[in-house]
């Protein structure tokens, strides 16, 4: 087991170190940049069908779901195609309306979570088209999807997915810009900046976890709440939710994440000087807006944590700690502002001496409903 965890302490540290490979490995091959194509088998296959849905649904549990909510910023807004993101446990017993024209896209790293299984088997008695984001080969869901892509995140064996959840997105994203080109909802300028953008990921992914000896102080602080917040607007909404994820599924400590601007309406309450609220604030995308959130929090003596872009000075002057990450478009921020993240949850679990890479109560896929 030693060997397999490559010099780190867990298999968790390890898979988060693992990201910048792992994201060129999904697409390698896929994302062309110098001739400015994206090349997807399982999309290309079905192009027609993808074209002329009236909406794509993602349907998945946990961490893949965060990462489906990530998708449906980016699909709306570079596709300009209706997403509606649902849990598995709950789409399969609500009855949903869901006709020939609807696009299903399961996401699930292990492929086969019992809950995303039986979704997808409603999905396709109904008459839809499903697609499958999976990282297992050959894993049931993969199987039993109509199409689908790999991630190519190589084996995730942490419990608590951190590779497996930037993979998706890239995956996502890369769907996303295909179909914006092939609708023509996005300029072949644009299209190729995006491309060219989503190229330096991995190197970007690298300068973010360049952060963690200053992680780790941060994680020394707040290590003994009981409670933290996570918040985020946009994009990184759904980032907000999987920190909080990540937190409590290794440490125990409970965490909420909420969109920034929802604080007002309940969470404020619980906010006083013991009160840690990690605020994703990156330059992109409500900037202003999440400075005017994180002003609320100072004036109710909450301690703030940003997770700004590199340079930042606005949160700067207001947040206890700021952890910088490298700039980029926004619909490619949560591949950066997630590594932060992630590192925190591990180092307040290590420094609890929590069994990081096995948490209690929780199993690696979820086979049973
Ligand atoms: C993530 O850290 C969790 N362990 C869990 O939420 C997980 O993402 C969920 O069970 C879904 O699993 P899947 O991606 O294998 O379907």
């Amino acid at each position: 087991e030693q060997i397999e965890k490559g010099g780190y302490d867990h298999f968790m540290l390890k898979e988060i170190y693992e990201q910048p490979s792992a994201i060129l490995d999904t697409f390698r091959g896929r994302l062309l940049s110098n001739e400015a194509i994206i090349k997807m088998a399982g999309v290309e296959d079905n192009m027609k069908k993808f074209l002329a849905a009236d909406r794509i649904i993602i349907v998945a549990c946990g961490t893949s779901w965060h990462a489906g909510l990530v998708a449906e910023y980016i699909f709306e807004d570079l596709a300009r195609i209706p997403v509606e993101v649902e849990y598995a446990s709950e789409f399969r017993y609500r009855n949903p309306v869901i006709t020939e024209k609807d696009i299903v896209i399961a996401i699930s790293q292990s492929g086969e979570t019992a809950d995303t299984l039986a979704a997808i088997k409603l999905a396709k008695s109904k008459g839809a088209f499903v697609f499958g984001v999976c990282n297992v080969v050959g894993s049931t869901i993969a199987r039993e999807t109509d199409a689908g892509a790999y991630t190519h995140a190589g084996p995730e064996i942490g419990v608590a997915s951190t590779k497996a959840f930037t993979t998706q997105i890239t995956v996502l994203t890369l769907i996303a810009l295909r179909l914006a080109r092939a609708k023509g909802t996005m300029s072949s300028s644009e299209f190729r900046q995006h491309l060219i953008e989503l190229e330096t990921i991995p190197s970007k992914v690298e300068e973010a976890l360049k952060s963690d000896a200053y992680v780790q102080t941060v994680a020394e602080i707040y290590k003994d709440s009981k409670n933290c917040l996570y918040l985020g607007r946009g994009y990184n909404f759904p980032v907000a939710l999987e920190g909080a994820l990540k937190l409590k599924e290794i440490s125990y400590i409970h965490a909420e994440g909420y969109p920034a601007a929802e604080m007002k309406h309940g969470p404020i309450a619980l906010i006083d000087e013991q009160m840690p609220v990690f605020v994703i604030a990156t330059k992109m995308g409500h900037y202003e807006k999440v400075v005017s959130n994180i002003q609320e929090i100072k004036s109710r003596k909450g301690k703030i944590i940003g997770i700004v872009t590199k340079g930042d000075k606005s949160v700067k002057e207001l947040a206890d700690h700021v952890i910088e990450v490298p700039e980029t478009l926004e619909c490619l921020t949560p591949l950066l502002t997630t590594i932060p993240l992630q590192l925190l949850s591990y180092h307040i679990a290590v420094m609890l001496d929590k069994n990081v890479d096995q948490p209690r109560n929780l199993a690696k896929s979820v086979t049973v409903e």
